[in-house]
Protein backbone atom coordinates (compact mmCIF):
# COMPACT_ATOMS: atom_id res chain seq x y z
CA UNK A 1 0.00 0.00 0.00
CA UNK A 2 1.64 3.40 -0.86
CA UNK A 3 1.60 5.77 2.31
CA UNK A 4 0.90 9.29 2.12
CA UNK A 5 4.25 11.06 2.37
CA UNK A 6 3.56 14.16 4.42
CA UNK A 7 6.32 16.68 3.59
CA UNK A 8 6.92 18.96 6.94
CA UNK A 9 6.21 23.11 5.95
CA UNK A 10 9.38 24.40 7.09
CA UNK A 11 8.74 27.09 9.89
CA UNK A 12 10.04 30.56 9.75
CA UNK A 13 12.84 31.37 12.39
CA UNK A 14 11.53 32.24 15.40
CA UNK A 15 12.97 35.58 16.96
CA UNK A 16 15.46 33.72 19.34
CA UNK A 17 16.91 31.51 15.91
CA UNK A 18 16.77 34.31 14.16
CA UNK A 19 18.89 36.10 16.96
CA UNK A 20 21.40 33.87 17.13
CA UNK A 21 21.74 33.98 13.50
CA UNK A 22 22.25 37.50 12.43
CA UNK A 23 24.56 37.93 14.90
CA UNK A 24 26.10 34.62 14.33
CA UNK A 25 26.61 36.68 10.75
CA UNK A 26 27.80 40.02 12.59
CA UNK A 27 30.29 38.72 14.83
CA UNK A 28 31.69 37.11 11.70
CA UNK A 29 31.98 39.11 8.87
CA UNK A 30 30.03 42.69 10.32
CA UNK A 31 28.39 44.67 7.42
CA UNK A 32 25.07 46.90 6.83
CA UNK A 33 23.12 44.29 5.98
CA UNK A 34 23.11 42.31 9.64
CA UNK A 35 22.38 45.34 11.85
CA UNK A 36 19.55 45.50 9.33
CA UNK A 37 18.71 41.99 9.97
CA UNK A 38 18.87 43.51 14.06
CA UNK A 39 16.80 46.51 12.85
CA UNK A 40 13.73 44.58 11.79
CA UNK A 41 14.72 41.89 14.47
CA UNK A 42 13.70 44.83 17.17
CA UNK A 43 10.13 45.69 15.16
CA UNK A 44 9.54 42.19 15.01
CA UNK A 45 9.75 41.52 18.57
CA UNK A 46 8.01 44.29 19.31
CA UNK A 47 5.18 43.34 17.26
CA UNK A 48 5.53 39.84 18.73
CA UNK A 49 5.24 41.66 22.17
CA UNK A 50 8.30 40.54 23.46
CA UNK A 51 9.58 42.37 26.33
CA UNK A 52 13.05 44.47 26.99
CA UNK A 53 13.47 41.63 29.59
CA UNK A 54 13.25 38.72 27.29
CA UNK A 55 15.56 40.51 24.40
CA UNK A 56 18.19 41.45 27.15
CA UNK A 57 18.13 37.89 28.34
CA UNK A 58 18.51 35.95 24.47
CA UNK A 59 21.22 38.84 23.96
CA UNK A 60 23.02 37.01 26.83
CA UNK A 61 22.50 34.01 26.19
CA UNK A 62 23.55 34.27 22.38
CA UNK A 63 26.79 36.30 23.41
CA UNK A 64 27.33 33.72 26.35
CA UNK A 65 27.25 30.46 24.26
CA UNK A 66 29.88 32.36 21.65
CA UNK A 67 32.25 33.37 24.25
CA UNK A 68 32.35 30.14 25.88
CA UNK A 69 34.01 28.59 22.35
CA UNK A 70 35.77 31.53 21.84
CA UNK A 71 39.02 31.16 23.88
CA UNK A 72 41.39 33.90 22.08
CA UNK A 73 41.28 36.90 24.55
CA UNK A 74 41.07 39.36 21.21
CA UNK A 75 38.58 37.82 19.79
CA UNK A 76 36.33 37.89 22.83
CA UNK A 77 37.01 41.81 22.92
CA UNK A 78 35.41 41.55 19.15
CA UNK A 79 32.80 39.86 19.86
CA UNK A 80 31.46 41.71 22.90
CA UNK A 81 31.84 45.07 20.79
CA UNK A 82 29.99 43.32 18.45
CA UNK A 83 27.57 42.02 20.72
CA UNK A 84 26.87 45.69 21.82
CA UNK A 85 26.56 46.92 18.18
CA UNK A 86 24.43 44.60 17.33
CA UNK A 87 21.70 44.87 20.42
CA UNK A 88 21.88 48.67 20.24
CA UNK A 89 20.70 48.09 16.94
CA UNK A 90 17.99 45.57 17.76
CA UNK A 91 17.00 47.81 21.01
CA UNK A 92 16.48 50.98 18.44
CA UNK A 93 12.75 50.41 17.80
CA UNK A 94 11.74 49.83 21.19
CA UNK A 95 13.74 52.95 21.53
CA UNK A 96 11.17 54.85 18.85
CA UNK A 97 8.28 53.54 19.97
CA UNK A 98 8.48 54.69 23.53
CA UNK A 99 9.65 58.06 22.22
CA UNK A 100 6.46 57.97 19.96
CA UNK A 101 4.47 56.78 23.58
CA UNK A 102 5.59 60.02 25.01
CA UNK A 103 4.81 62.29 22.28
CA UNK A 104 1.32 60.94 22.51
CA UNK A 105 1.24 61.51 26.05
CA UNK A 106 2.64 65.49 25.86
CA UNK A 107 0.04 65.97 23.19
CA UNK A 108 -2.46 64.69 24.85
CA UNK A 109 -1.89 66.25 28.05
CA UNK A 110 -1.32 69.47 26.11
CA UNK A 111 -4.84 68.69 24.39
CA UNK A 112 -6.21 68.19 28.40
CA UNK A 113 -5.21 71.60 29.36
CA UNK A 114 -6.33 73.96 26.49
CA UNK A 115 -9.65 71.77 26.94
CA UNK A 116 -9.36 72.89 30.61
CA UNK A 117 -9.47 76.48 29.56
CA UNK A 118 -12.44 75.77 27.31
CA UNK A 119 -14.23 74.75 30.46
CA UNK A 120 -13.00 77.43 32.62
CA UNK A 121 -13.82 80.18 29.82
CA UNK A 122 -17.48 78.13 29.27
CA UNK A 123 -17.82 77.89 33.07
CA UNK A 124 -17.32 81.91 33.95
CA UNK A 125 -19.55 82.95 31.11
CA UNK A 126 -22.06 80.86 32.36
CA UNK A 127 -21.42 82.41 35.77
CA UNK A 128 -20.90 85.85 34.85
CA UNK A 129 -23.03 86.66 31.45
CA UNK A 130 -25.86 84.41 32.10
CA UNK A 131 -25.66 85.77 35.84
CA UNK A 132 -25.95 89.29 34.71
CA UNK A 133 -28.76 88.40 31.98
CA UNK A 134 -31.06 86.99 35.15
CA UNK A 135 -30.25 90.14 37.09
CA UNK A 136 -31.86 91.83 33.60
CA UNK A 137 -34.52 89.82 33.57
CA UNK A 138 -35.34 90.48 37.74
CA UNK A 139 -35.02 94.58 36.88
CA UNK A 140 -37.49 94.06 34.20
CA UNK A 141 -39.95 92.22 35.89
CA UNK A 142 -39.26 94.58 39.15
CA UNK A 143 -40.68 97.37 36.34
CA UNK A 144 -43.35 95.63 35.16
CA UNK A 145 -44.25 94.47 39.13
CA UNK A 146 -44.55 98.21 39.48
CA UNK A 147 -46.69 98.99 37.29
CA UNK A 148 -49.56 96.54 38.33
CA UNK A 149 -52.04 96.72 41.01
CA UNK A 150 -51.42 94.76 44.15
CA UNK A 151 -53.66 92.04 43.16
CA UNK A 152 -52.06 90.82 39.63
CA UNK A 153 -48.56 90.27 40.80
CA UNK A 154 -48.33 86.57 42.13
CA UNK A 155 -47.61 85.86 38.91
CA UNK A 156 -44.92 87.95 38.44
CA UNK A 157 -43.75 86.67 41.73
CA UNK A 158 -44.18 83.03 41.01
CA UNK A 159 -41.91 83.75 37.87
CA UNK A 160 -39.58 85.29 40.03
CA UNK A 161 -39.38 82.45 42.15
CA UNK A 162 -38.36 80.54 39.22
CA UNK A 163 -35.61 82.89 38.31
CA UNK A 164 -34.06 82.58 41.64
CA UNK A 165 -33.79 78.51 40.95
CA UNK A 166 -32.64 78.91 37.75
CA UNK A 167 -29.67 81.37 39.11
CA UNK A 168 -29.27 78.87 41.51
CA UNK A 169 -28.70 75.87 39.50
CA UNK A 170 -26.74 77.92 37.00
CA UNK A 171 -24.38 79.07 39.45
CA UNK A 172 -24.06 75.49 41.21
CA UNK A 173 -23.33 74.26 37.49
CA UNK A 174 -20.70 76.61 36.28
CA UNK A 175 -19.18 76.25 40.02
CA UNK A 176 -19.41 71.65 39.18
CA UNK A 177 -17.75 72.88 35.46
CA UNK A 178 -14.41 74.57 36.83
CA UNK A 179 -14.89 74.19 40.91
CA UNK A 180 -12.87 77.09 42.38
CA UNK A 181 -12.58 75.03 45.21
CA UNK A 182 -10.51 72.52 43.47
CA UNK A 183 -7.31 74.96 42.09
CA UNK A 184 -7.93 76.49 46.44
CA UNK A 185 -8.29 73.53 48.55
CA UNK A 186 -7.86 70.27 46.39
CA UNK A 187 -9.40 67.76 44.27
CA UNK A 188 -10.98 65.61 47.26
CA UNK A 189 -12.68 68.82 48.66
CA UNK A 190 -13.97 69.64 45.52
CA UNK A 191 -15.35 65.85 44.80
CA UNK A 192 -17.30 66.50 47.97
CA UNK A 193 -18.84 69.58 46.76
CA UNK A 194 -19.56 68.00 42.94
CA UNK A 195 -21.45 64.44 45.06
CA UNK A 196 -23.18 66.87 47.38
CA UNK A 197 -24.88 68.16 43.75
CA UNK A 198 -25.24 65.21 41.69
CA UNK A 199 -26.82 63.59 45.04
CA UNK A 200 -29.22 65.78 45.45
CA UNK A 201 -30.14 66.21 41.06
CA UNK A 202 -29.69 62.62 40.88
CA UNK A 203 -31.51 61.72 44.15
CA UNK A 204 -28.19 59.38 44.77
CA UNK A 205 -26.99 58.45 48.27
CA UNK A 206 -23.17 59.02 47.99
CA UNK A 207 -20.71 58.22 50.33
CA UNK A 208 -16.81 59.80 50.27
CA UNK A 209 -14.62 57.46 52.66
CA UNK A 210 -10.89 59.04 52.86
CA UNK A 211 -8.53 59.78 55.05
CA UNK A 212 -6.03 61.23 52.53
CA UNK A 213 -5.19 64.63 53.05
CA UNK A 214 -2.63 67.19 51.28
CA UNK A 215 -2.82 68.20 47.58
CA UNK A 216 -1.04 66.23 44.27
CA UNK A 217 0.20 68.26 41.25
CA UNK A 218 -2.45 70.30 39.52
CA UNK A 219 -2.56 68.74 36.70
CA UNK A 220 -3.65 65.57 38.54
CA UNK A 221 -6.12 66.67 40.79
CA UNK A 222 -7.84 68.29 37.62
CA UNK A 223 -7.74 64.75 36.23
CA UNK A 224 -8.59 62.84 39.10
CA UNK A 225 -11.69 65.60 39.39
CA UNK A 226 -12.67 64.94 35.79
CA UNK A 227 -12.26 61.07 36.16
CA UNK A 228 -14.83 61.18 39.06
CA UNK A 229 -17.12 63.53 37.57
CA UNK A 230 -17.72 61.55 34.77
CA UNK A 231 -17.96 58.31 36.45
CA UNK A 232 -20.62 60.02 38.75
CA UNK A 233 -22.31 61.37 35.59
CA UNK A 234 -22.51 57.70 34.38
CA UNK A 235 -23.97 56.46 37.64
CA UNK A 236 -26.34 59.19 37.90
CA UNK A 237 -27.45 58.54 34.04
CA UNK A 238 -26.71 54.96 33.06
CA UNK A 239 -27.23 52.93 36.66
CA UNK A 240 -30.36 53.23 38.54
CA UNK A 241 -28.22 53.00 41.53
CA UNK A 242 -29.81 53.90 44.75
CA UNK A 243 -25.69 54.16 46.07
CA UNK A 244 -22.37 55.30 45.63
CA UNK A 245 -19.59 55.00 47.56
CA UNK A 246 -16.21 56.68 46.60
CA UNK A 247 -12.71 55.53 48.56
CA UNK A 248 -9.82 57.31 48.60
CA UNK A 249 -7.02 55.79 49.65
CA UNK A 250 -3.03 56.52 49.15
CA UNK A 251 -0.25 54.06 49.95
CA UNK A 252 3.45 55.11 49.98
CA UNK A 253 3.46 56.87 46.66
CA UNK A 254 0.59 55.51 45.10
CA UNK A 255 -3.47 57.24 45.36
CA UNK A 256 -6.30 55.09 44.64
CA UNK A 257 -9.86 55.90 44.27
CA UNK A 258 -12.65 53.51 43.73
CA UNK A 259 -16.05 54.80 42.51
CA UNK A 260 -18.42 51.76 42.97
CA UNK A 261 -22.49 51.85 42.61
CA UNK A 262 -25.11 49.72 43.51
CA UNK A 263 -27.37 49.72 40.25
CA UNK A 264 -27.70 47.62 36.88
CA UNK A 265 -24.17 46.83 36.01
CA UNK A 266 -22.81 46.72 32.36
CA UNK A 267 -20.99 44.59 29.75
CA UNK A 268 -17.72 45.89 29.48
CA UNK A 269 -16.14 43.91 26.93
CA UNK A 270 -19.35 44.70 24.61
CA UNK A 271 -19.31 48.73 25.62
CA UNK A 272 -15.69 48.36 24.98
CA UNK A 273 -15.38 46.50 21.76
CA UNK A 274 -18.48 48.25 20.05
CA UNK A 275 -17.07 49.67 16.73
CA UNK A 276 -20.29 52.22 16.54
CA UNK A 277 -20.07 53.29 20.07
CA UNK A 278 -20.87 56.90 21.00
CA UNK A 279 -19.99 57.16 24.34
CA UNK A 280 -16.60 59.07 24.90
CA UNK A 281 -16.52 59.39 28.93
CA UNK A 282 -15.14 55.99 29.49
CA UNK A 283 -12.80 56.89 26.62
CA UNK A 284 -11.46 60.00 28.57
CA UNK A 285 -11.28 58.54 31.53
CA UNK A 286 -8.67 56.10 30.63
CA UNK A 287 -7.04 59.24 28.30
CA UNK A 288 -6.83 61.41 31.17
CA UNK A 289 -5.62 58.53 33.53
CA UNK A 290 -2.73 57.96 30.45
CA UNK A 291 -1.60 61.54 30.36
CA UNK A 292 -0.70 61.39 33.69
CA UNK A 293 0.67 57.54 34.71
CA UNK A 294 -2.61 56.12 35.83
CA UNK A 295 -4.43 52.82 35.07
CA UNK A 296 -7.95 52.67 35.04
CA UNK A 297 -10.02 48.72 36.40
CA UNK A 298 -13.87 48.49 35.07
CA UNK A 299 -15.27 45.88 36.84
CA UNK A 300 -19.30 45.65 35.94
CA UNK A 301 -21.68 42.61 36.25
CA UNK A 302 -25.42 42.96 34.86
CA UNK A 303 -27.26 43.09 38.00
CA UNK A 304 -24.76 43.70 40.65
CA UNK A 305 -23.45 46.93 39.95
CA UNK A 306 -20.26 48.58 38.65
CA UNK A 307 -16.66 48.99 40.01
CA UNK A 308 -14.24 51.80 39.06
CA UNK A 309 -10.17 51.71 40.17
CA UNK A 310 -8.39 54.16 39.20
CA UNK A 311 -4.48 53.65 40.60
CA UNK A 312 -2.01 56.48 39.86
CA UNK A 313 1.67 56.16 40.89
CA UNK A 314 1.68 59.89 41.98
CA UNK A 315 5.61 60.15 42.03
CA UNK A 316 5.77 58.66 38.12
CA UNK A 317 3.06 61.58 36.88
CA UNK A 318 4.78 63.84 38.84
CA UNK A 319 8.16 64.39 37.43
CA UNK A 320 5.92 63.71 33.95
CA UNK A 321 4.12 67.14 35.06
CA UNK A 322 6.75 69.14 35.56
CA UNK A 323 8.35 68.15 32.96
CA UNK A 324 5.01 68.71 30.64
CA UNK A 325 5.00 72.44 32.41
N1 LIG B 1 -22.08 53.07 36.24
C1 LIG B 1 -22.65 52.52 35.15
N2 LIG B 1 -23.73 51.71 35.28
C2 LIG B 1 -24.32 51.14 34.18
N3 LIG B 1 -23.88 51.31 32.92
C3 LIG B 1 -22.82 52.12 32.73
C4 LIG B 1 -22.15 52.77 33.81
N4 LIG B 1 -21.11 53.47 33.33
C5 LIG B 1 -21.14 53.29 31.99
N5 LIG B 1 -22.16 52.48 31.62
C6 LIG B 1 -22.47 51.99 30.26
O1 LIG B 1 -21.32 52.21 29.46
C7 LIG B 1 -21.65 53.01 28.34
C8 LIG B 1 -20.49 53.88 27.97
O2 LIG B 1 -20.27 54.91 28.93
P1 LIG B 1 -19.60 56.27 28.48
O3 LIG B 1 -19.44 57.13 29.67
O4 LIG B 1 -18.38 55.94 27.69
O5 LIG B 1 -20.65 56.86 27.45
P2 LIG B 1 -22.05 57.58 27.73
O6 LIG B 1 -22.18 57.88 29.20
O7 LIG B 1 -23.10 56.74 27.12
O8 LIG B 1 -21.91 58.93 26.91
P3 LIG B 1 -21.01 60.23 27.28
O9 LIG B 1 -20.18 59.87 28.48
O10 LIG B 1 -20.18 60.48 26.07
O11 LIG B 1 -21.98 61.30 27.58
C9 LIG B 1 -22.90 53.75 28.74
O12 LIG B 1 -23.68 54.12 27.62
C10 LIG B 1 -23.60 52.73 29.61
O13 LIG B 1 -24.29 51.80 28.82
MG1 LIG C 1 -20.65 58.89 30.23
Amino acid sequence: MKMATKRKRKLPPTVEEEYRSAFGEYAQRGGEAALERAYELGRRAIAEKKSLMEIASLHHQTIHRMLVNTQEAARRQEVLAAGSEFLAETLSPYEMAHRGVQDAIAALRQLNEMLEEEIKRIAYAVHDEAGQLLVAVHLALADVTRELPASQREPIERIEGLLNQVEKQLRRYSHELRPTVLDDLGWIPAIRFLAEGISKRANLNIQIKTKVAGRLPGPMEIALYRIVQEALTNAAKHSKASQVSIQIARKNRNVSCSIEDDGVGFDVLAVQSDGKRRGLGLIAMQERLNGIGGTLSIDSVRGRGTKLLIQLPTEVSHANSHRAG
